[in-house]
């Protein structure tokens, strides 16, 4: 075959080879990046997903600092074993808010993506103090401290606005309110119109009722703590979509 012969000019011109190599690997790459482009939505739209409130995102940047990720992953495999374990496998759209997003690979610890709504606030505050004390094996280090440190949130506004620049759909009524509706989130007892204000911007962000919750966590209703805002934030993770009523899309015809 004549044009089985001519593979001698390709391997003698290493120039020739590469230019070749360039081409093929690039139709490879072309047929596996392209319909991830046309296709009309990558993350699925589910209700349930919000931005979090500014007690929740302060939260989150504790649980950064502190480094939590070292020793916890936030996503669900859908493999049974993980199902099984930790609930509903995670969807793309449960951490389309996080930036950095949190999934992780070490599981020193437990998965934390479905942890809100497994144990009480006073267990998770409980546990934060001395994990030791509620599992005697554990590993995990205390973080007692959390618990006397005021939380800093003087610059929460602009907080909010950075998250904004990278895509968190904020509102500006949530930005200028954020100083308020942090406070009101962590004290019962606080600015009722605040807190009506929140549960209304963040409720209808959620397109679902009931995802705010107003209450002092860390048992000391005086002071907000860092202890406040990190078990809110575990406090809510994994509980914004309702599997209850959420139906997979079927996928099968896309392809
Ligand atoms: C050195 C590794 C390590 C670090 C760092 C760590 N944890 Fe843990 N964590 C563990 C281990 C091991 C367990 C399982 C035993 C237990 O419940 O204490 C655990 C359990 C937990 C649980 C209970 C999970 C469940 O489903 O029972 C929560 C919540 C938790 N950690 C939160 C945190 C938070 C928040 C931080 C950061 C402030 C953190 N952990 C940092 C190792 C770690």
């Amino acid at each position: 075959m004549e044009i089985l012969d001519k593979h001698g000019v390709m391997e003698r011109h290493s120039l020739l080879l590469t230019v070749g190599i360039l081409i093929v690997v690039s139709i490879g790459g072309i047929i596996q990046l392209a319909p991830l482009f046309y296709m009309e939505n990558t993350i699925e739209k589910v209700d349930g997903m919000r931005p979090y409130t500014p007690l929740e995102l302060t939260g989150r940047d504790i649980y950064v600092r502190e480094g939590c990720y070292v020793c916890h992953s936030q996503m669900v495999r859908p493999l049974r074993d993980e199902v099984e374990r930790y609930g509903h496998y995670s969807l793309a759209a449960e951490s389309m808010y996080d930036h950095p997003f949190q999934w992780g690979s070490k599981r020193t610890g437990p998965d934390l993506a479905r942890v809100g709504g497994k144990y009480s606030a006073e267990w998770q505050v409980d546990h934060l103090k001395d994990p030791r004390a509620l599992v005697p094996e554990s590993v995990m280090p205390p973080y007692a401290f959390l618990a006397k440190r005021k939380l800093r949130f003087a610059n929460i506004e602009n907080r909010l606005k950075t998250e904004r620049i990278v895509g968190v759909p904020y509102t500006d009524e949530m930005i200028a309110g954020a100083r308020e509706h942090l406070i009101a989130q962590v004290d019962p007892e606080a600015d009722f119109d605040a807190q009506d204000d929140l549960i209304a911007l963040y409720e209808t962000a959620a397109g679902r009722q009931g995802t705010v919750e107003i209450r002092d966590y860390d048992g000391d209703p005086d002071t907000i703590t860092e202890m406040d805002a990190l078990v809110a934030y575990l406090h809510m993770t994994g509980t914004l979509v309702d599997f209850s009523t959420y139906e997979a899309e079927d996928l099968s015809n896309r392809r």
